[in-house]
């Protein structure tokens, strides 16, 4: 057990270099296993989510070797089974990428239901949908496992998905990119790490147009050769020291960005009062001497603002000039975080999707939680302006999803560190 220690007050500055996007990697990994040769990807996060999906494909028979902290070699040519379903796979949602895969390659999958971060009801009916479509059967085994199967190729067809779902999107990517014709995929999600996985596909030999439009058309193709692959940067970490510079008021280059994939963050920093700049390959945000004011933000499917950036702009709201409303269209339930927030002294109210939250109300340090993944980072934030001394625990929902966090920031000049809880403290406060 382990927890961060963050001693407020201190003003971030200086430059960060962002890594490679979590959500684009957690996708690409499991696409190696349609390939037909050894890939070797790049800019890969050093984060357990990554360490996990690795190594649920090295179950399942793949050769994977670690080149160097950011780079993984992957053979997938010894996998020889499509059953997914030991308790590593029910540790990480997008282990539900295993289905598209292996039903891309074998024709079938079995694979243990997802996990997560818990925002309420999450639901993988239309990725179901798209696959039965396809020509998959699938049952739900024992309410734990999803079972996938066909005697013959994936047959494309025209999937019209009832909600802009990512995980679905990509997931018949995965199903279509080796099936028997066409696959018109309409309201498709258009994320940048959609286009990541279908520049990463197409590089392997594979059909796929129109990814980043609500409309992707997949020829399926027999053969996908091996490449060297470099994944994009992580948008939701770039948002994340983004709105944590903000919020110290501090002055930061971030670097290693696509500013195209940030505009929705940097609009809602510039209406605030944030000075951002835009470069080829990194942005400055300068919040010093800035008198920040209050905003109404509403997230939505890309471009819309990102709702994996919702909890981290909560933080950062709580130190503005006004009362902003904060509506979150995508999940039903994430706004867990904010209990935590009001123990640190915050005010937000909370009814259903809507947060309203006052600023300028000023934060103490306070035993917190990591409730999931963003909604930690959205506690950090808040200890980084907080008066006093804050202990975030839980963080193994942080590390799913930043590389090197408590370093990163420290060189930005936060005083954070990683402290070791023993397990009988640890059970005193869980
Ligand atoms: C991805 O989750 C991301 N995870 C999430 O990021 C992110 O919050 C989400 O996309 C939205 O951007 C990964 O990429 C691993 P969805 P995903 O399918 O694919 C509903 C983070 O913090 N829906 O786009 O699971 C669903 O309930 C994580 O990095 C259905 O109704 O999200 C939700 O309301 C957390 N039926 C909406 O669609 C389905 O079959 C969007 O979900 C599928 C989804």
């Amino acid at each position: 057990m382990e927890k961060y220690i963050i001693n407020g007050g201190n003003v971030l500055n200086g430059e960060v270099t962002v890594s490679g996007a979590k959500n684009a990697a957690v996708a690409i990994i499991p696409a190696t296993i349609l390939c037909d040769e050894p890939c070797r990807i790049e800019n890969i996060p050093n984060i357990s989510d990554v360490t996990l999906i690795a190594k649920i494909l090295q179950n399942l028979g793949a050769k994977v070797t670690r080149v160097n902290k950011s780079t993984l070699d992957i053979d997938p040519r010894p996998i020889n089974t499509y059953c997914a379903v030991d308790d590593s796979v029910r540790g990480m949602r997008a282990s539900y990428y295993l289905l598209g895969a292996l039903i891309g390659r074998f024709n079938n999958a079995r694979v243990a239901m997802p996990g997560g971060c818990n925002f309420g009801v999450r639901p993988i009916d239309q990725h179901l949908k798209g696959f039965a479509a396809l020509g998959a059967e699938c049952e739900l085994l024992n309410g734990a496992i999803v079972d996938a199967h066909s005697d013959r190729r994936m047959q494309g067809t025209s999937i019209y998905l009832d909600t802009v779902s990512v995980g679905t999107t990509i997931n018949l990517m995965l199903a279509a990119v080796k099936a028997e014709g066409q696959t018109i995929i309409e309201n498709a999600a258009k994320e940048p790490h959609i286009v990541d996985l279908a520049n990463f596909l197409n590089s392997m030999g594979a059909s796929i147009r129109g990814a980043g439009t609500d409309v992707i058309k997949i020829r399926g193709v027999d053969y996908l050769h091996g490449i060297t692959y470099s994944i994009i940067p992580d948008q939701i970490e770039a948002g994340t020291y983004m709105a944590a510079v903000a919020a110290t008021r501090g002055k930061l280059l971030v670097k290693n960005v696509t500013p195209k994939h940030l505009e929705s963050i940097t609009a809602k920093l510039r209406e605030i009062g944030v000075y951002v700049e835009e470069y080829d390959e990194a942005v400055l945000v300068d919040a010093t001497e800035r008198r920040l004011r209050r905003c109404n933000l509403k997230t939505m499917p890309h471009p819309g603002f990102p709702t994996d950036c919702q909890p981290q702009f909560v933080a950062l709201l709580t130190t503005v000039e006004g009362t902003s409303i904060v509506t979150e269209n995508v999940w039903d339930n994430r706004y867990q975080y904010v209990r935590e927030l009001l123990l640190m002294g915050a005010h937000i109210s909370v009814e259903s999707r809507v947060a309203i939250v006052d600023g300028q109300v000023p934060l103490h340090g306070a035993p917190v939680k990591a409730t999931d993944l963003r909604g930690g980072a959205a506690l950090i934030i808040a200890g980084l302006v907080a008066s006093g001394t804050t202990e975030l625990s839980s963080i193994h929902y942080v590390e799913r999803g930043y590389e090197e966090i408590v370093e990163k920031l420290r060189a930005l000049g936060a005083d954070i560190k990683k402290q070791y809880v023993p397990e009988d403290e640890a059970a005193v406060t869980a």
